[in-house]
């Protein structure tokens, strides 16, 4: 029997971090693939796939992807593989991203809640029968407005399901990623989002423990502590002033050493929307401090966007084309990678 402790560790090993490439098949084709003018549709998603996780060495800076349900049955071009095979045969572990997306809270309609626990139970033990991956994933959004949001029952409903999964899913002998992602949207400012980012993991922590959640075998993805960019997401980072990287790194520590305990195994950061040189730069910021604070969890990155971005446009749906995204994609990944050092 292996130990999910270990699994958790080594999702998190030095030097590695996680590609988030777990889109809905709705989100891929909406928010990738038409973004950039690329036709859509399940074969288009194969090749999108493709492009990213069969790009030479990005096991020197992978240790896991995180994928939808739709790519587990689907094949590379190359080896004819399953794309979990072909993850695995080169040391990276495949996951698996098993919410069912947002919807309304009926308490408070302008926030979300997290849809998937029904039937969640079989759903995890089929995925692990037939595809073994060795992690999951469940995403809430925490949106805020001002003082008014989030709501404490928001917070503390969508805690309470992050942990019912995450016990569900050790239960099936997996490492339950729980990401409560603090959205970027909104004109708060950083110390507001500290705030929140506080009260989430306070919340979150909370209801691992009421749940019983092995605590040495999850893995928690998180926001960093920005400056909100603007209610439609446009003006950049903040309607006060741009945020440094070290101001990033000095609230987004802060908020995460205030409420998350030292047993955590790991903590990984989503890109939320940042461009690619902002997340890699934030993320050096933050190891840095952690280095000089002797934070008590290895910390690394779990982005989609922030690795997918440069690499959609250079390959746009274009197979000649693919050679060039993939060096665009696989620079992004050194790139982090060495932003770890600190
Ligand atoms: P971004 O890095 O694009 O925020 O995505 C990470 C993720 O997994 C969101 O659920």
């Amino acid at each position: 029997m292996f130990d999910l402790s270990e699994v958790a560790r080594g999702l998190v090993a030095p030097g590695k971090g996680i590609l988030a490439a777990d889109e809905s098949n709705k989100s891929a084709d909406e928010k990738r693939l038409a973004q950039y003018g690329i036709p859509v549709g399940p074969e288009m998603r194969r090749q999108f796939r493709d492009m990213l996780l069969e790009t030479p060495e990005i096991e020197k800076y992978l240790s896991g992807v995180i994928l939808f349900s739709e790519t587990l049955d689907q094949k590379d071009d190359e080896d004819g593989l399953y794309f979990p095979e072909s993850l695995k045969k080169r040391g990276i572990l495949p996951g698996i991203k098993v919410d069912e997306g947002l919807e309304p809270f009926p308490d408070s309609p302008e926030e979300t809640i997290t849809k998937g626990l029904v039937g969640l139970e079989e759903r995890v033990l089929e995925f692990k029968n037939k595809h073994h991956p060795g992690f999951t994933k469940w995403r809430a959004a925490i949106t805020i407005d001002g003082d008014r949001l989030p709501t404490t029952r928001a917070l503390v409903e969508n805690a309470k399901r992050l942990a019912i999964y995450a016990n569900e899913v050790q239960k099936a002998g997996m490492v339950p990623i729980v990401e409560p992602e603090v959205l970027l949207d909104g004109n708060h400012s950083r110390l507001r989002c500290r705030e929140v980012i506080t009260k989430t993991m306070q919340a979150l922590i909370a209801a691992m423990e009421d749940q019983a959640v092995d605590m040495g075998a999850v893995i928690i993805k998180t926001s960093m502590a920005l400056s909100g960019k603007g209610k439609d997401g446009e003006g950049k980072n903040g309607s006060v002033h741009a945020d440094t990287p070290e101001e990033v790194a000095e609230d987004t520590l802060g908020a995460l050493m205030e409420a998350v305990p030292a047993i955590i195994p790991g903590i990984v950061f989503l890109s939320g929307g940042q461009s690619p040189d902002e997340a890699i730069a934030n993320l050096a910021a933050i190891t840095k401090a952690a280095h000089a604070k002797n934070v008590p969890w290895p910390l690394t990155y779990s982005f989609a966007r922030a690795f997918q971005e440069e690499a959609l446009i250079a390959w746009a749906g274009k197979h000649e084309n693919v050679p060039a995204a993939r060096e665009a994609f696989l620079k992004r990944l050194e790139q982090a990678s060495a932003a770890l050092v600190g």
